[in-house]
């Protein structure tokens, strides 16, 4: 089971999902991580789940088309969309800091 790890405002936040697991629709759940993942939309227009990948990126499917309207440039600085993503191996992220307006 991949196991997660966000740092949210100074705390380091851990736990394991199932295979193939989105973190939005966790988060929507009541399932870690919620309530430290910042979410909205869950459909890749708002940008509030964009999270910096600090580890385990190699891993992730590549971005969809989605990922590169919203994100651009920050895709570059290592950020993906959270509800765009479904997570099969180990991961370690941050939402600090990291600021995404939705695209009109
Ligand atoms: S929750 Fe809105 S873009 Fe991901």
């Amino acid at each position: 089971m991949p196991r997660i790890v966000i740092h949210h405002a100074g705390e380091r936040l851990e736990g394991e999902i199932k295979d193939n697991t989105n973190l939005v629709v966790r988060a929507g759940l009541k399932q870690f991580p919620y309530p430290q993942l910042r979410f909205g939309c869950a459909m890749g227009r708002c940008g509030r789940c964009a999270s910096r990948i600090i580890a385990g990126a190699e891993h992730l499917p590549a971005p969809n088309w989605v990922e590169q309207r919203l994100l651009g440039d920050k895709l570059g600085e290592g950020c993906r969309l959270m509800c765009q993503v479904w997570i099969s191996s180990d991961l370690e992220l941050t939402q600090d800091g990291v600021s995404i307006g939705p695209k009109r």
